[in-house]
């Protein structure tokens, strides 16, 4: 039986709910052209701004792993550790916009029934700021982008007036999402930090502006660990570090909450759902919460670059899914937001009542020592 994993998301359509976020793996024409060979649905570009980029020496991401027997986080290799996190503290594009604009054209001519976001970036607080915004904006959609990602989340900036420090600002997240709007032909999508006290206040501001998805989540501000022998950072230049991303599997059930919150109080707005996804089993729980579309970074580094068997690994789960559900769901939007309900206060939660009460130690180990 053939099933439709096709969707509209933000009134453009995709062959599959599935993108690559704006990463290592969509930071060039050529690791673009192979995911779409892939199967990927769409990307979104590597995030691209208009002032000159230059990142710390040496590595700009490293994976932290995890051994099964004691539980140590690490970004050393060891045998039979498994993928704990991304951490990066790589910035945007180093790549100008004067590169990419021919690029984007390009790849839209070689695939015109794929999707190609642009990512992009300027700073704020001043008119200045806000036409660097609009430039970028008309630059790509000029080229053939079928949307824009505003980035108001990258954690780790250079400059103080970008990236996560807008997202931080709900005046500042409405003013840019406006600016671009007034010139913006094609659909706005503001992409979201989770680092702030509630992301819905930063959501209903960039709603306020006209944006027409929230894409959540960016990485996480996290360090790496300091490793107990030489006393140095695992990562590190010239012995320092600074605050970083973290991504992957350690952030899919942060970022599950961040994005429950933003879906149960926007139940009518676009959302795309970013964070720890490796296959459709974890797809499955944003679009449940109410995401549209679904996208991909730290699985895909770790897979040929793009992600091509990640993405078969999700198409073939979606497939299979609404197979299994074929009775009541033929697609995407048809089961999206149907979970979403289930996020409730605490005080909603039911409680056992008289001897049935245990002190709630049910489960595993732990439980039978603490409560003997
Ligand atoms: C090395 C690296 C570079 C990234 N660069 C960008 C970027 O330029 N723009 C952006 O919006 N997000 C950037 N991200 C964040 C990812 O797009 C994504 O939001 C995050 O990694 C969480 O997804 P994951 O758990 O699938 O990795 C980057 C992530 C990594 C690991």
């Amino acid at each position: 039986m053939s099933v439709d994993r096709s969707t509209t998301f933000t009134g453009i359509h995709f062959e599959n709910p599935f993108l690559l976020s704006s990463a290592p793996p969509t930071e060039s024409e050529s690791n673009i052209t192979r995911a779409f060979e892939a199967g990927w649905g769409g990307v979104v570009t590597k995030t691209i701004g208009l002032h000159p980029v230059v990142n710390v020496y040496g590595a700009k991401a490293k994976f932290m792993r995890t051994t099964p027997d004691d539980a140590n986080v690490s970004m050393k290799k060891r045998p039979g550790a498994a993928l704990h996190s991304s951490w990066n503290w790589e910035l945007i594009s180093d790549k100008t916009l004067e590169w990419w604009a021919p690029r984007i054209r390009r790849i839209k001519e070689a695939f015109p029934n794929k999707v190609l976001i642009a990512s992009i970036m300027a700073g704020s607080g001043n008119d200045r700021e806000l036409r660097h915004w609009q430039e970028l904006a008309e630059t790509a959609q000029g080229e053939g982008a079928d949307g824009l990602e505003l980035n108001f989340s990258c954690p780790h900036m250079d400059r103080r007036d970008m990236g996560s420090n807008i997202g931080k600002d709900q005046g500042l997240c409405s003013v840019v999402t406006e600016a671009v709007k007034e010139v913006a032909k094609v659909p706005v999508w503001t992409k979201l930090t989770p680092a702030t006290q509630d992301m819905v206040v930063e959501a209903a501001a960039c709603f306020r502006g006209g944006a027409d998805a929230i894409v959540s989540s960016n990485t996480f501000p996290s360090l790496p660990v300091i490793d107990p022998e030489t006393l140095e950072f695992e990562i590190n230049v010239d012995g320092l570090v600074s605050s970083g991303g973290l991504g992957g599997p350690a952030i899919l059930p942060l970022a599950l909450a961040k994005m429950a919150q933003l879906t149960k109080a926007f139940p009518d707005k676009n959302f795309s759902g970013i964070g720890g996804v490796s296959d459709f089993n974890q797809a499955a729980s944003y679009f449940l919460l109410g995401c549209g579309t679904v996208q991909v970074c730290t699985a895909a580094m770790l897979d040929s670059a793009v992600g091509p068997n990640v993405i078969k690994r999700l198409n073939a789960g979606l497939d299979a899914f609404l197979e299994n559900h074929a009775d009541k769901w033929s697609s995407v939007e048809d089961f999206r937001g149907a979970r979403r309900d289930r996020v409730v206060a605490q005080s909603a939660i039911r409680r056992p009542e008289g001897d049935a009460y245990d002190g709630g130690y049910e489960v595993e180990g732990y439980a039978a020592q603490l409560s003997s």
